[in-house]
C-alpha cells in the first residue's frame, strides 16, 4: 500500500509509503547505487535506489525522460547534501511506465544545448520540458492570475472577442489575412475596438486574447502571434488613465513576486529583481527625443531626432536601458499612431497617447486615450485613407451615448521577458510564430 502523491505535496521526513509519478530528469546510476530527478510539473524530487534496485538491468539502462512510478519514503537530506526541497525518496521499488528511446535518438541528443536555434525550435515539444522553460511558463500563469485578481479588485468584466475580423487597428501592413466563406477576413490585430463597444453595456473590461501580426522583420520581441491583454476603461482622464496602468503593472507583479511558485521562480531567472517604485517616470515624446539628442543617439538616418521622428526599437532600448526603470512615454505625434487616437487639448500635433518601456525590453504597453467625437473620428479614418463603413458598429459607439475613454494593450511575453530576464521574448511563449516558423 502507497498514497499517490504529487511532488508540491511532499515536504520533509515522513514514515508513509507513497508512490510518486512522473519523467526522469536526470539520472545517475553507479554500482550499488543510483540516483535520479523525478519531476511531474509540479516540482523535482531526488530518488535514491540502492542494492539491486541500482544493479538490476531496468536501473541500468533506464533513460531520462522515462515515465517511472517510485514507491518509497521520504528522508530529509543531512546538512551539506543539496538536492530539491533538501529531501530525497528512498525507493524500494520503481515501474517503468514508458521508456524513452535511448542511443541515437536519446533526449539529450535532440536538446542539445548550443546547437542550431532552429534545429531546436523544430524540437521545441522536447526543449519546453527544460526547467528554464518551464519556469518561465510558471511565471507566466502567475501573471496572468495576477492580472485577473487586480481587475477583479477594480470591477473590470473579462471578455473574450473574436479573433476572425473585417477591420484593422494597427495599420494594413501587418494584417494576416484569410478567405472567410468567399469574403476577405483577417486574424485580429488588436481587440480594442471591440472592447471599446463594450463599455456602455459592461462597464470597464479587458480580455487575455491572442493578436496576430505579419512582422517581417526578425527582432527580439516580435512575435506574428502573441498574447495581447488589453482593458478599455470609461469616464476617465488622460492623468488618470497614466495612473491606471502604472497601478496595474506594479500590483500585478506583487502579486507574482508574493505567489509561492513564481515568487522563487523570478528570484532565480532574474536574481534581486524587485517591484518598480511608483509613480513610474513620465515622459514626453518631446522630452525623449530632447534626451536622445543630448545623449548624441541618432535617427535611423544617422541625424539628430526632429519632431515626428519614429524612435526605433534600437534607440528606445539605449535610452531605457540607461534611464534604468520603467517610463510612461507619452504624448507621441498624431503622425506616427493611429486613426482613433485623441489629439492633446493643449497641441493638436501630439495624442494623449502613452508607451510603457521597461529596461531590457522596451516597448511592453502601447495605449491612448480614444476620439470620442463622431466626426474627429470620421476625419482620423479619412487622414490614415481608411474606408469607415466596415466600423459603423465602432462608429455607433460615439453615436449612442458617447464618453470620454481610454485603453491599452500588454505584450504579455515582453512583459515576461522583462520580468524573467529573458533576452527574447520567443523564450517566453511556448510555441512561438515568427517570420519563417509555424511549427511545431
Ligand atoms: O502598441 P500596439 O500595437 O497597440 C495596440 O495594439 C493597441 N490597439 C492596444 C490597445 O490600446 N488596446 O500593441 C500593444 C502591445 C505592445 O506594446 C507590445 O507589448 C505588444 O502589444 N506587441 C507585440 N508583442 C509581441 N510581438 C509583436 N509583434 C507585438 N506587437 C505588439
Ligand atoms: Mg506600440
Amino acid at each position: 500500500a502507497a498514497a499517490t502523491k504529487r511532488i508540491f505535496e511532499i515536504d520533509s521526513e515522513s514514515d508513509e509509503r507513497i508512490v510518486v509519478k512522473g519523467w526522469v530528469q536526470q539520472l545517475r546510476v553507479q554500482k550499488g547505487l543510483a540516483f535520479m530527478v523525478v519531476r511531474d510539473g509540479t516540482g523535482y524530487l531526488q530518488v535514491v535506489l540502492s542494492g539491486d534496485l541500482a544493479n538490476c538491468a531496468r536501473t541500468q539502462t533506464l533513460t531520462l525522460e522515462s515515465t517511472v512510478a517510485v514507491y518509497g519514503k521520504i528522508h530529509s537530506l543531512p546538512e551539506g547534501k543539496h538536492a530539491p526541497g533538501n529531501r530525497e525518496l528512498v525507493a524500494d521499488y520503481y515501474d517503468v511506465i514508458g521508456l524513452a528511446p535511448g542511443g541515437q535518438d536519446a533526449f539529450t541528443n535532440k536538446v542539445q544545448e548550443g546547437a542550431d536555434p532552429s534545429l531546436l525550435m523544430d524540437q521545441r515539444h522536447l526543449t519546453l520540458r527544460g526547467e528554464t522553460l518551464s519556469s518561465v511558463m510558471k511565471v507566466r500563469q502567475a501573471v496572468l492570475d495576477g492580472f485577473r485578481a487586480v481587475f477583479k479588485d477594480l470591477h473590470l468584466t473579462e471578455v473574450t472577442p473574436p479573433c476572425m475580423v473585417q477591420t484593422q487597428v494597427e495599420g494594413g501592413s501587418t494584417l494576416f489575412k484569410f478567405e472567410y466563406y468567399g469574403e476577405d477576413a483577417y486574424l485580429t490585430q488588436s481587440s480594442q475596438l471591440y472592447l471599446e463597444t463594450l463599455l456602455p453595456s459592461l462597464g470597464d473590461v479587458f480580455c487575455i486574447q491572442e493578436s496576430f501580426r505579419a512582422e517581417r522583420s526578425h527582432t527580439r520581441r516580435h512575435l506574428s502571434e502573441y498574447t495581447h491583454l488589453e482593458s478599455e476603461l470609461a469616464f476617465l482622464s488622460f492623468d488618470e488613465f497614466l495612473t491606471h496602468i502604472e497601478t496595474v503593472i506594479v500590483r500585478a507583479v506583487e502579486y507574482v513576486l508574493e505567489d509561492p511558485i513564481a515568487g522563487p521562480l523570478v528570484q532565480k531567472l532574474n536574481p534581486g529583481f524587485e517591484k518598480p517604485k511608483l509613480p513610474f517616470l513620465r515622459m514626453t515624446y518631446e522630452e525623449a527625443l530632447k534626451w536622445l539628442n543630448d545623449h548624441e543617439i541618432t535617427n535611423e538616418e544617422g541625424k539628430p531626432f526632429e519632431f515626428g521622428d519614429d524612435i526605433a526599437e534600437a534607440e528606445e532600448r539605449k535610452m531605457t536601458d540607461a534611464i534604468n526603470q520603467p517610463i510612461l512615454l507619452n504624448k507621441f505625434p498624431l503622425t506616427l499612431k493611429s486613426f482613433y487616437m485623441k489629439k492633446t487639448p493643449e497641441d493638436a500635433r501630439v495624442t494623449e497617447s502613452v508607451d510603457v518601456l521597461m529596461p531590457g525590453v522596451g516597448e511592453i504597453v502601447g495605449g491612448s486615450m480614444r476620439i470620442d467625437d463622431t466626426d474627429e473620428l470620421l476625419e482620423g479614418f479619412k487622414r490614415e485613407g481608411i474606408s469607415p463603413e466596415p466600423y459603423y458598429w465602432y462608429i455607433d459607439q460615439r453615436r449612442y451615448g458617447t464618453c470620454p475613454h481610454g485603453g491599452y494593450g500588454l505584450g504579455v511575453e515582453r512583459l515576461l521577458a522583462w520580468l524573467c530576464n529573458r533576452y527574447t521574448v520567443r523564450d517566453c511563449s511556448l510555441y512561438p510564430r515568427y517570420t519563417g516558423r509555424c511549427k511545431p
